[in-house]
């Protein structure tokens, strides 16, 4: 008995198989392309995704034995918005990517019309172009033709779950789970459902959208035509951050986890409240049990954190590897004065600005790479914190994703935060959470407990360093996220 889980994310899809005492017995992996059509705009062919899937899963089939898989969970980036013909599954146009900042203006319309405080009411989330209604929006406004046959009924909209579900039923079904369609901005945070007056505000028909599963429990097979022979139930869905608090057994209320991949999410269970933040935190579903039981979260979204090394590596061609960054950081004693404000994408939790841009500043005759690398790093881990400092209740960190790799990383978190800083042994903990989601939905395991057995840590950071100093370089930080805003206008 073991569990297929996909994690569609911002990047690339991973499939692992993950084994009834919680370990990952084997990975695939493809990356799929990023597309920029404008500054600011984030695309992705939503067909790329299905084959980068179809890869990915091939990939880690080859490594187990099928007959003992048993079910299939998905997790996926959230809000990206994809469109798709019930008919053919083909999309009219690529998918909007929440990295996407094209809908400011529509954002601030809105604004401007007093909407914000009713959609917050609502919605437990704010106007910024990160989240699928507005992207909406503007596929309606500009693009009317394509839109037409969303209202007609002929496209279905969906986020990359629901598409990737309906590609794996051949169009038979087309579902999402609360912790994806709370972030739409058109789904009702305490009804636990769509909301009516939300889809008249952003223009979106009700029928267009999928119904809503819990986040564990049979919901359909795979087609075994189109999904590499595998008839297995689809038993597991939540967006990646959610599930990632899942995958690290934060099932009580005030247990808390940063994941640290393209960008880094700070999500704290709040049980079964709806908590709100007035220091820029987002309030949001964290799954729904099959017996209809919400369970909430608050969330610091950054946009930019892994990315930003890989804009190291592939736009400035300064680093090989994301892997070799803590080596050369490691390199100098500090920055030498360059601070970098990764704000590529501009800035979300705490500061919320779609118009903030990347920024370095303190860059002298003597400024190296191994100080930009360093900067990068540090910028990451002052991202955190600025989140951290609004949670002061929080004592320890549980870290996970790509870069909960890096020692040196997790060791200048701890710093900065003055918190212990907790690894545990799994850090691909998103397809672990969509593992046990469905493992749950099918028996493999039996409760909430059995998974928190399978939990164990691997190393703990605890803070050091001057902590003056550490202070002085934070406050230097926050001087610079001030200059970055408002860049693109
Ligand atoms: O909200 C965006 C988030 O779901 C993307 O996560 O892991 O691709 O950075 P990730």
């Amino acid at each position: 008995m073991s569990v297929l889980a996909i994690d569609a994310g911002t990047t690339g899809v991973t499939a692992v198989v993950v084994t009834p005492d919680g370990r990952i017995e084997a990975t695939g992996y493809q990356e799929f392309r990023q597309h920029f059509p404008h500054p600011g705009w984030v695309e992705h062919s939503a067909e790329e995704i299905w084959q980068a899937t179809i890869e990915a899963t091939r990939e880690v089939l080859t490594k187990v034995d099928q007959s003992e898989l048993t079910a299939i969970g998905i997790t996926n980036q959230r809000e990206t918005i994809v469109l798709w013909d019930r008919e053919t599954l083909g999309s009219p146009r690529r998918a909007i990517v929440w990295q996407d900042r094209r809908t400011a203006d529509i954002c601030e319309r809105l604004r401007a019309d007093g909407h914000e405080d009713r959609v917050t009411e609502l919605t437990g989330l704010r106007l910024d172009p990160y989240f699928s209604g507005t992207k909406l929006m503007w596929l309606a406004e500009q693009e009317p033709h394509t839109w037409a046959l969303v209202e007609s009924g002929r496209y279905a909209v969906g986020t990359v779950d629901s598409y990737l579900i309906a590609r794996m039923t051949r169009g038979t079904w087309h579902v999402t789970d609360v912790s994806n369609a709370c972030r739409t901005l058109l789904f009702d945070l305490e009804a636990g459902d769509w909301s009516e007056e939300l889809c008249g505000l952003f223009g979106v028909p009700r029928d267009a959208l999928p119904d809503l599963v819990p986040n564990w429990g049979e919901v359909a097979p795979s087609d075994p035509k189109v999904f590499l022979g595998l008839e297995l139930p689809i038993a597991g869905i939540a967006g990646d951050q959610q599930s990632a608090l899942f995958g690290q057994t934060c099932f009580d209320e005030g247990e808390s986890k940063c994941t640290y991949g393209t960008g880094s999410f700070i999500l704290t269970n709040t049980g079964g409240e709806v908590v709100r933040s007035d220091a820029g935190l987002l309030s949001t579903a964290a799954w729904r049990s099959p017996g209809g039981e919400m369970t909430y979260a608050l969330e610091g979204a950054i946009f930019v954190t892994g990315s930003a090394v890989q804009w190291l590596r592939d736009g400035l061609q300064i680093v090989g590897s994301a892997a070799e960054t803590a080596a050369i950081a490691a390199t100098v004693d500090d920055s030498d004065g360059v601070v970098f404000v990764p704000a590529l994408t501009g800035l979300g939790a705490p500061h919320w600005d779609p118009h903030a841009r990347g920024t370095i500043l303190g860059i002298t005759r003597g400024t190296t790479r191994a100080h930009l690398v360093r900067a990068t790093l540090e910028g990451i881990a002052f991202e955190v914190r600025d989140v951290l400092e609004t949670l002061p209740e929080l004592t320890t960190l549980r870290v996970d994703g790509g870069a909960a790799a890096n020692d040196f990383l997790c060791q200048l978190q701890a710093d900065q935060v003055d918190r212990a800083v907790e690894r545990p042994e799994i850090v691909e903990t998103t397809a672990l959470g969509a593992a046990f989601l469905a493992g749950l939905g099918t028996g493999v395991w039996d409760s909430t407990d059995d998974l928190r057995e399978t939990w164990a840590l691997e190393r703990r950071f605890e803070p050091a360093g001057d902590r003056d100093a550490l202070d002085a370089s934070y406050a230097r930080w926050r001087d610079a996220v001030e200059r970055s805003k408002g860049w693109a206008g």
